[in-house]
């Protein structure tokens, strides 16, 4: 989908040839003297349209409109979170009918921040995930026109970072969204892969693909433990990107990729665990945010790390009570197999230390716990400093993709004692998402660290079910707000 960004007035708005016109009106409203206006101002006047947040007209075939299909969107005061809501209402236009064309336009001249919103409102409600068919599906909207009354460079900067944004949550939902057999993890590593191929040398990205053999010699112990179970053999993903100085320390970003959590040995019951396929996600998120920056070659230096394979059960998998020794040297009790997560993760955390980062984010689909407690609105962040903590809750505002902080006190590590080892990798149930941020606390001493656990936000369940692409969106969006040198 090919998004655009146009100066119009409604009176050039009026005479665009789109399959579907979109209108978005906020209160500020003032009526000039085109068609459009007019039938603005007179559909108010009758009561049947309203520019209160949500309140939508449709008409069909309407004199002086070229477009067939007219739909007129109140944003109220046009917050970014009103123009989304409200956008994502009318979506159903766009989705039903055979539209390819489409404009979107703001009656007046939209906040950067609103602008933004449009964008992730129109490629959210039109995203079809097509792959496993036996006809693949795709989107029918191709183009979309995103009009604004007058323009300024404020406004095509945002408007930029939007449609790479957008191209990076499409690329999560895409690998998040595929069944475990068709996103294995040597499949993982080729799409990092790819994301880097057939760009020139001097762009800066470059991805190296670790196998068993390699993580074996780095003495990741535990990584490895999770994969003995499977099949499938197990892949570490390094993608790095220089687009900023070589002087300066990247960003280290860290992705949880089990492309399958059975839960191995302690097996999770059978109800949805087809959704553990999601469980990828944080990976997922780590190739978007790469997908963006590919499209956006911003000068930053960022390093992608994620460590993939399978949680399965087998003669040859992990058991509860076996002591691994993580790639740190300290030692870990496995209490229990389906707290993988934190397994692969502590290995990628202490792999992460040799970039000398200035900041370490990791990002996992990690516990259940965390859906109990924020449910699927915010993800669950910790943060080792307040700066950082705060940079990411801003970022997660601007990029309409919501995180709150959780605590990380020392008192919530009692659980994770062990006689057997340094470590155990699960406590007890009581404050589950907090326990699981402490066991990895413990790996990532030697730099400024936060977590994301996006059990809660990955993906939706039920009828809608499918992958969010998030965190993508708070990623991108702290990344190019808070770390631009
Ligand atoms: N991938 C799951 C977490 C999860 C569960 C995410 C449900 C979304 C929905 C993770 O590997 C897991 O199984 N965690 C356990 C940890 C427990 C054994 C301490 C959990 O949350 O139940
Ligand atoms: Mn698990
Ligand atoms: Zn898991």
């Amino acid at each position: 989908m090919n998004f655009e960004l146009k100066t119009l007035s409604l009176a050039s708005a009026a005479k665009t040839k789109v399959n579907t016109l979109i209108v978005l009106v906020s209160d500020t409203f003032e009526a000039g003297k085109d068609p459009l206006s007019a039938l603005i101002a007179k559909a108010v006047q009758a009561k049947d349209f309203s520019t209160a947040a949500g309140k939508s007209l449709q008409a069909y075939s309407t004199p002086g409109i070229a477009a067939p299909k007219l739909v007129l969107v109140g944003t109220g005061h046009a917050k970014p979170q009103e123009v989304r809501s409200a956008l994502s209402g009318a979506m159903s236009a766009l989705k039903s009918a055979e539209t390819e064309k489409a404009a979107v336009v703001f009656a007046g001249s939209p906040t950067p921040s609103a602008l933004h919103a449009a964008v992730l409102a129109v490629a959210e409600g039109t995203y079809v995930y097509g792959t496993t068919f036996a006809k693949p599906k795709t989107r029918k909207l191709g183009q979309v026109w995103v009009g604004v009354a007058s323009m300024n460079q404020a406004l095509k900067n945002r408007f930029a970072t939007a449609v790479a944004m957008v191209q990076g949550i499409e690329f999560a939902k895409e690998w998040a969204n595929r069944p475990a057999n068709h996103a294995t993890p040597s499949m993982l590593a080729k799409a990092a892969e790819s994301l880097v191929k057939g760009l020139p040398k001097s762009a800066g990205f470059e991805c190296d693909i670790l196998g068993p053999k390699e993580v074996a010699k780095l003495g990741m112990g535990s990584f490895i433990s999770v994969a003995k179970g499977s099949a499938e053999p197990l892949r570490f993903i390094v993608l790095k990107y220089q687009g900023g100085a070589k002087s300066e320390a990247p960003t280290v970003l860290v992705g949880k990729g089990i492309t399958f959590d059975t839960g191995g040995i302690s097996i999770k019951p059978a109800p949805e665990m087809d959704e553990m396929k999601f469980d990828m996600g944080g990976a997922a998120s780590v190739l978007g945010v790469f997908k963006s920056l590919t499209v956006l070659q911003p000068k930053i230096n960022v390093i992608g790390l994620i460590p993939a394979c399978e949680n399965m059960p087998d003669g040859m998998a992990v058991k509860p009570g076996d002591v691994v020794t993580s790639m740190s040297g300290q030692t870990i009790e496995i209490l229990n197999t389906d707290a993988e997560g934190r397994l692969i993760l502590c290995d990628a955390l202490t792999y992460a230390e040799r970039f000398k980062p200035k900041a370490v984010i990791d990002i996992a689909t990690l516990t259940g716990a965390c859906v109990i407690a924020l449910g699927a609105v915010r993800s669950g962040m910790f943060a080792t400093e307040d700066k950082l903590a705060q940079a990411l809750q801003s970022a997660g505002h601007e990029a309409l993709d919501l995180c709150w902080r959780m605590p990380l006190d020392d008192e919530y590590a009692e659980t994770l004692k062990s006689n057997f080892a340094d470590v155990a990798n699960v406590g007890g149930r009581a404050g589950g998402a907090i326990t699981a941020a402490k066991f990895l606390h413990r790996f990532a001493k030697k730099y400024p660290w936060a977590h994301l656990d996006i059990a809660g936000t990955a993906w939706k369940g039920g009828a809608a079910k499918g992958a969010t692409g998030r965190p993508v969106g708070l990623l991108l969006q702290y990344l190019l707000s808070h770390d631009a040198s």
